[in-house]
């Protein structure tokens, strides 16, 4: 089993997909915001707020190389920014969880906590500029991506069922 690295941007289902693949497979999970949270015992939105973007950044740099030198047979979860590390193709095969700017607002609204979920997310308390980042993200996604999910209007299962089959046919 390789790696499989879950990129795309905030808000569009990458952790609730990764649940859904667990429990269909043998893979376990992580999420490199998790792993950079227990690092810095600091919630992501307290880490921008003290030490800033850059840092932050830093801090995924580190969580890559140790990704690429110490993780097996894992489904690695990232936050939105994380598929700027270079070394993403060497940490495993990359899916792109692809979604329009809309369709993910509207999944973030119509989540029981969405106020919360917004909140936690430092990048998109300024919709207008989080829209211009999706809209500079999206292409580069895209290169990257060895499988495309397209989620829009799909459950969660539905799209760890498409993961896996394509994950397997890419070999
Ligand atoms: C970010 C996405 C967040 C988190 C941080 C920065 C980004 O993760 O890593 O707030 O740059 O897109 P999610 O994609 O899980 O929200």
């Amino acid at each position: 089993m390789k790696n499989i690295i879950l990129i795309g941007f905030m808000g569009v289902g990458k952790g609730s997909v990764a649940r859904e693949v667990i429990k269909l497979s043998d893979y376990v999970s992580v999420d490199t915001d998790d792993l950079i949270e227990s690092m810095e015992n600091k919630a992501v939105k307290k880490i921008f707020a003290d030490s800033g973007e850059e840092y932050f950044r830093s801090l995924e740099k580190k969580v890559s190389h140790w990704l690429e030198k110490s993780v097996k047979n894992t489904l690695i979860s990232t936050g939105g920014g994380f598929y700027k590390q270079k070394n993403l193709k060497d940490i495993g095969v990359v899916v792109f969880l692809d979604s329009s700017f809309d369709k993910i607002l509207e999944r973030i609204n119509s989540h029981p906590n969405a106020v919360k979920k917004l909140k936690k997310r430092p990048l998109l308390e300024d919709l207008k500029k989080a829209r211009e980042l999706y809209n500079e993200r999206l292409p580069q996604y895209k290169a990257l991506a060895d499988v495309v999910i397209d989620v829009t209007d799909k459950s969660a299962l539905e799209c760890a069922k498409e993961l896996l089959s394509k994950v397997k046919k890419h070999g």
